[in-house]
């Protein structure tokens, strides 16, 4: 069976994109930090999901995470880094602390958690990590989002470097830089903007990406969007 690891489950579009997984029969472990909504997340699928409560930001947490799923043998056929964090401030006024906590979730855990499970990927596993329009070269950039979309242009750029690193396996990873999508964190970033995409859409959208286009597209960067932002 296909085992898919899920981060930023709790709501939005990672909690959308687990209930999609679960429906096409893949095994879903879903982590995010709120424990109630996962709860709701594992009856909504019957409740054969199973999900870890975990903050990313702890780099201890990750560390133990990842020692358990090697324990109990999972093998990962997919690993969504989707989680994400966000600052909406004037760069001046973005404190240390904000940074790192943006940093931590966005980049730091992804690099950790996939150098922590590599001995846990399936000779075909799709290494699938969210960005965002605002990490992608060349996009329009927006005040407030300097912390974030620096981050998400880092994990891009990590996606890239990763497909080296192992070209010799027959791993994918590749990220996807979306537009907007109608979120509790897009009202964050956006206050009062309406997005043309529900999470449960670009849930569609990933699951088919995560389960079927790792065998055209590896290393890739892709802009998911048809809007700006
Ligand atoms: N929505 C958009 O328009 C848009 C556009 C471009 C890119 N994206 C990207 O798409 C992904 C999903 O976004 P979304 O809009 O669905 O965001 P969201 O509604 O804010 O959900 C974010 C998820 O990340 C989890 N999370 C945040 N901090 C965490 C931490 N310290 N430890 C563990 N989990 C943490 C949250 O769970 P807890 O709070 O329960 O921990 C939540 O499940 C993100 O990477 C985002 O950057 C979104």
């Amino acid at each position: 069976m296909e085992v898919a690891v899920v981060t930023g489950a709790s709501r939005g579009i990672g909690y959308a994109l687990s209930k999609e997984l679960h429906s096409r029969g893949v095994q879903v472990i879903a982590t995010a930090r709120s424990e109630d909504k996962l709860k709701a997340l594992q009856a909504e699928c019957d409740g054969k999901l199973e999900y870890r409560v975990l903050d990313l930001s702890d780099r201890g947490a990750v560390e133990a995470w990842a020692n358990e799923l090697s324990e109990k043998g999972i093998q990962i056929s997919h690993l969504i880094n989707n989680a994400g964090s966000l600052v909406n401030k004037p760069f001046g006024e973005i404190t240390a602390e904000e940074l790192r906590r943006v940093y931590e979730v966005n980049v730091f855990s992804v690099f950790e958690f996939i150098q922590r499970t590599l001995g846990l990927f399936t000779s075909d596993v799709h290494v699938v990590n969210i960005s965002s329009m605002g990490g992608f070269q060349g996009s329009q950039k927006f005040p407030g989002l300097s912390a974030y979309s620096s981050s998400k242009a880092a994990v891009a750029s990590l996606t890239e470097c990763l497909q080296e690193e192992f070209a010799e396996k027959g791993w994918a990873f590749n990220a996807l830089c979306l537009g907007a999508v109608q979120t509790e964190m897009l009202e964050e970033a956006f206050p009062g903007f309406a997005a043309p995409t529900s999470p449960e859409e670009m849930a569609v959208f990933i699951a088919d990406f995560a389960m079927g286009a790792q065998k055209y597209l590896k290393g890739k960067v892709l802009p998911i969007s048809s809007t700006t932002p």
